[in-house]
């Protein structure tokens, strides 16, 4: 389930694409700008299914940093899933 400023939608996960994707191909209204990890627009709290994403990349680490990682956020544009399943992502950008 992706849930975005204006829309709820529920999608298939596909390994290997980001969260991001998978809202754009459910034509949820997702923040996002640079969707290289830099602007942070596109953070989500992870509800549900944080273990079938991929470990967080690089950019989460030096963009969110262990305190909000830890607290079950990711980028949309970084997180990709590893295995399919039940992934409940909010849309939670700074701004
Ligand atoms: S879109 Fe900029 S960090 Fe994801």
């Amino acid at each position: 389930m992706l849930t975005g400023r204006t829309r709820t939608k529920e999608t298939e996960s596909r390994t290997g694409i980001s969260l991001l994707e998978h809202a754009l191909r459910a034509d949820v209204d997702w923040g996002f700008n640079c969707s290289r990890g830099t602007c942070a627009r596109c953070r989500c709290y992870i509800a549900e299914g944080s273990d079938l994403l991929e470990e967080p990349t690089d950019a989460e680490w030096d963009r969110l940093g262990p305190d909000e990682l830890d607290a079950g956020f990711r980028l949309g544009c970084q997180a990709k899933v590893a295995r399919t399943g039940t992934i409940k992502a909010v849309n939670r950008t700074y701004f």
